[in-house]
């Protein structure tokens, strides 16, 4: 391959520049580029040499020369009339001497320009977007783990979860209190793209009635008395572009059902007092650990409002039809409580998780959570077994004696082995040899029990 001079290299670049000038010291041009040579309407040939005041009569490179300082990102309007940014740069030799000043702009008129700038900002807004979608991901993973379960009923909820927070559809939790539904109403919005919005939560149980309907819809200045003077805008549009959780839906009066799904509908409201429409672009998830569809037999929920906000309904199940989920949950919570309370528990013993499986678990995640919180914070360290559970060993066998501590079955056994080996050694007085023997155990064994049960240092005193 031939080698290029970097002079002709040089050159080649600077002709394949739409305008491309430079002058020395003295103002006379030294290098045209063709293009530009071409809107002068002279070859670039004859240009060289001569004043760049009389080729290019309105140009600014002898004020940059006189100044010193270079020009970046000047309108500059050219023979042939179009506009055009340039920038306008002083060129210095190797001893920081200026040899002269150059003028560049890679863009033949506005238009392009323009153009270019709608393809920067195009990208700019993709980038924006991935940038969101990659969050999104991450997020996802995070969110993903802070629903803790295994179970094949969490598993399917999951991959449900992940598809529904893509899009922006209405989306329906059920299940009994304690299950969860304000974990996964989270976890909707985070994986959603419109994690940036607000996630607003309402308990329409918390509210009282006279006061819903301006929380959730707003209300302008003097719309009643005692109203901001301002006005105040309700949930929903502090949740615009965002998530709205309407908890406990079922509690929601009959008036205020219409107007919600008048607002689901037109996807707009209007604040108390106003005729003036908002506009509303909101994801909306509603919770209840009631049966809505006996609600509606009962005429306490409009069948209409129902089939617009179950577009997508999970139905998450109790503790007790899962309870495969009970030792990762355990497992979970324990760290958490560590983090919370600063404890150093290790776990909860197998033989303590068996209990937990027995149980039928009415309050749930959050019973587990609470039993578990109770228990740590008054044990701090160590691995938690049944004597750290009196408290909540009544719950699982109901009407079961207290169990007192001989009553417990490792207790019982520890206490018979101790006997029987002191009387042996009674017996024997305190000969381990012939001890061992008349119990029928090696005398590893009996040693192993003597240092266990302090015996040693007992019978010694005795003697
Ligand atoms: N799958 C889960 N993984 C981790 N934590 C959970 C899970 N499910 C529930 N929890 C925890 O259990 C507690 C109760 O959960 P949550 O408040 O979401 O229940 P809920 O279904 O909204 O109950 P309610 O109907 O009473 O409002 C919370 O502390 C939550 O962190
Ligand atoms: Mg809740």
């Amino acid at each position: 391959m031939r080698k290029i001079p970097l002079a002709e290299l040089l050159k080649a670049g600077i002709d394949s520049l739409f305008l491309f000038v430079m002058i020395d010291t003295k103002g006379l041009i030294r290098h045209l580029s063709k293009a530009y040579a071409a809107i002068l309407g002279i070859p670039a040939e004859e240009a060289i040499g001569q004043p760049v005041k009389k080729i290019i009569p309105t140009t600014g490179l002898l004020r940059v020369l006189e100044t010193g300082k270079s020009e970046l990102g000047q309108l500059f309007v050219l023979k042939n009339g179009e506009s055009t940014i340039c920038n306008r740069m002083v060129v210095y030799d190797e001893d920081e001497k200026i040899i002269g000043v150059m003028s560049m702009a890679l863009f033949p008129n506005m238009d392009q320009l323009a153009q270019f700038t709608l393809q920067l900002e195009k990208l700019q807004k993709e980038n924006e977007l991935y940038q969101r979608q990659l969050d999104a991901l991450k997020q996802n993973r995070f969110c993903m783990d802070s629903i803790v379960g295994n179970s094949p009923q969490i598993k399917k909820i999951k991959e449900t979860l992940k598809k529904a927070a893509m899009s922006k559809l209405c989306v329906l939790l059920t299940g009994e209190t304690g299950t969860g539904k304000e974990v996964f109403a989270n976890a909707i919005h985070q994986m959603s793209p419109r994690c940036y919005g607000n996630f607003v939560k309402v308990n329409c149980a918390a509210i009282p009635n006279e006061l819903l309907e301006s929380e959730l819809f707003g209300y302008e200045g003097g719309a009643f008395s005692g109203a901001v003077k301002g006005g105040k805008p309700g949930k929903f549009e502090l949740a615009n572009n965002g998530t709205i959780m309407l908890d406990e839906i079922n509690e929601l009066p009959l008036h205020l059902q219409s107007k919600l799904l008048r607002v689901l509908q037109e996807n707009e409201l209007e604040r108390l007092g106003s005729t003036k429409s908002v506009s509303l672009d909101i994801r909306v998830i509603c919770c209840t650990n009631q049966n809505l569809g006996a609600l509606i037999e009962a005429n306490r929920f409009r069948n209409d409002l129902y089939y617009r906000i179950n577009t997508v309904e999970i139905a998450i199940p109790p503790l007790r039809d899962r309870r495969e989920d009970i030792s990762l949950l355990c497992d979970s919570f324990v760290k958490k409580i560590n983090f919370m309370h600063g404890c150093y528990i290790e776990g909860v013993s197998e033989s303590m998780v068996q209990h937990f499986l027995q149980y039928n678990w009415p309050g749930n995640v959050r019973e587990l959570e609470h039993v578990l919180e109770q228990a740590c914070v008054m044990t701090a360290s160590g691995i938690l077994n049944e004597s750290h559970f009196d408290f909540f060993l009544p719950r699982v066998y109901p009407g079961a004696a207290p169990l007192s501590p001989l009553s417990k079955f490792d207790v019982a056994v520890e206490a018979v082995e101790k006997d029987a080996i002191l009387k042996a050694l009674q017996n024997t007085k305190g000969n381990k040899l012939q001890a061992a023997a008349l119990l029928n155990i090696s005398r590893s064994r009996l040693y192993e029990r003597l240092r266990k049960y302090n015996i040693e240092a007992v019978f010694r005193s005795d003697k």
